[in-house]
C-alpha cells in the first residue's frame, strides 16, 4: 500500500485521503427522487446505493445530513432509484448541484408516492422506506423494492472522482499476460500499440479496398480517388507527395489511366507565373467516391455494432486521447 492512514483514537482521518481511498471503490451512479407533501419533487445524485437483500427485496443508500433534500427524504414513504445509463453523466452532474428546480424541463412520469420518474436510465426501482438508520454524518435509507424495470443499456460508472464507462476485461486478461510475457523482449511484439493500431487500420481499410477492387480500382487508383474526394483541385506534385508518403511507388500512368476512364479531369490553372494542371474528379468519379465513402461508413458501423455501444465509445475516446497526447490540435473539439 502506497499511503497508510491510521485514525488516532477519538480523531478523524485526513478526510481528503479518506475520500480518495473510498474513490477506488468503483460504483454505478444513481439519482434518487421523492416527492414532498406539497408536491414539490426532490432528487440527488448518489453513488452510495447498494443491494441488501433478495428476499425481501431490499436496497440501501445514504443521504448526507447536510443535504437540502434531507427533510423530504426523512418524510417520504416512497422514493425512486434511477441507475443511470452510460450517457447520462450530464444529468448526474445536474442532480449533484444544489438547486431549487432540478426537474425543470425534464420529461417525467410519476411513481409510487408521486415520486418523479426520470427517462433514459438503465434501471428504475420504486421503493417503500423500510428502515432509516443513523450513519454518522449520513442517514442510511433502506427501501423495499415494490416495482422495478431494467434494460440492457450499459450503466454509467463512477471511479476516483470521475465518470467512466466500463469495458469488459476478459480479452484484456490475455492482452495483459502477453504484455508481461513480451516485456523487455527485443523481438516483434504483437501487443504493441503500433502493431494493434496498424492491424486495426489495415483490417478496416482492407474491406474498403476490396470494395474499390469490385469497382475496377487498384490500390493506387483507390488512393487517388479518396484523396481527391477529401479535397479536389490538387496539383500533380502534391498528389505525388501524398502518394509516396502513403507508401506507394510514385504515380506514373495512374492519373492518365483514370482520366481516360472518365474518373478524373485536369483543369488548367493560369497562375501568375506559369500554368499548371489541377486534378478534379468528374461527376462519375465523384459518384464512385461517394459510394466508397458510404460503404466505408457502413463498414465502420458494422464493426462498431459488433463491438457494442460502450466499447465503440471507449475505442473512440481512447483513440482521441491517444492522438491528443502527441498533438492536441489534430482533432476537432480538442483545445
Ligand atoms: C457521483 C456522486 C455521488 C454522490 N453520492 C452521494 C450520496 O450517496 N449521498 C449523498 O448524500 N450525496 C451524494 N452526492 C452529493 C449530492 O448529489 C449533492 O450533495 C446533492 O445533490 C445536493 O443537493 P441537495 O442539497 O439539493 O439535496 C454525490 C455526488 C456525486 C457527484
Amino acid at each position: 500500500m502506497a499511503k497508510a492512514n491510521q485514525s488516532p483514537v477519538g480523531k478523524m482521518f485526513d478526510q481528503r485521503e479518506f475520500r480518495n481511498a473510498l474513490g477506488s471503490f468503483t460504483t454505478g451512479v444513481t439519482i434518487i427522487t421523492a416527492c414532498q407533501a406539497d408536491g414539490t419533487p426532490v432528487g440527488i445524485t448518489a453513488n452510495s446505493f447498494n443491494s441488501v437483500s433478495l428476499d425481501p427485496p431490499l436496497v440501501l443508500w445514504s443521504l448526507a445530513k447536510s443535504s437540502n433534500s434531507l427533510p423530504a427524504f426523512q418524510a417520504a414513504e416512497h422514493w425512486a432509484v434511477h441507475i443511470l445509463s452510460h450517457d447520462q453523466d450530464a444529468l448526474a452532474t445536474h442532480f449533484s448541484k444544489r438547486s431549487q428546480d432540478k426537474f425543470a424541463g425534464l420529461e417525467l412520469e410519476r411513481g409510487l408516492g408521486n415520486a418523479p420518474l426520470l427517462a433514459g436510465c438503465t434501471t428504475r426501482m420504486q421503493c417503500k422506506t423500510a428502515y432509516r438508520y443513523d450513519g454518522g454524518d449520513h442517514i442510511i435509507m433502506v427501501g423495499e423494492v415494490m416495482h422495478f424495470e431494467h434494460s440492457d443499456t450499459a450503466p454509467l460508472v463512477y471511479q476516483r472522482g470521475n465518470y467512466a464507462i466500463a469495458t469488459r476485461k476478459d480479452l484484456a486478461d490475455e492482452a495483459e499476460a502477453l504484455i508481461k510475457a513480451t516485456a523487455g523482449s527485443t523481438s516483434f511484439d504483437e501487443n504493441s500499440i503500433s502493431h494493434l493500431l496498424g492491424t486495426a487500420y489495415f483490417q478496416l481499410h482492407g474491406m474498403l479496398r476490396e470494395y474499390g477492387a469490385q469497382h475496377g480500382l487498384n490500390d493506387a487508383e483507390f488512393f487517388v480517388l479518396n484523396t481527391l474526394a477529401a479535397r479536389e483541385g490538387r496539383k500533380l506534385e502534391e498528389l505525388n507527395r501524398l502518394f509516396v508518403y502513403a507508401g506507394h511507388a510514385p504515380l506514373i500512368n495512374v492519373l492518365d489511366d483514370m482520366t481516360a476512364r472518365g474518373l478524373l479531369q485536369v483543369v488548367v490553372d493560369h497562375g501568375e507565373n506559369h500554368e499548371h494542371g489541377l486534378f478534379y474528379l468528374t461527376p462519375l468519379g465523384q459518384e464512385l467516391a461517394q459510394q466508397i465513402a458510404a460503404a466505408g461508413r457502413q463498414c465502420e458501423a458494422d464493426m462498431m455494432q459488433r463491438l457494442g455501444t460502450v466499447d465503440s465509445l471507449a475505442l473512440r475516446m481512447l483513440l482521441r486521447r491517444f492522438i491528443s497526447t502527441s498533438d492536441d490540435t489534430l482533432l476537432p473539439g480538442e483545445s
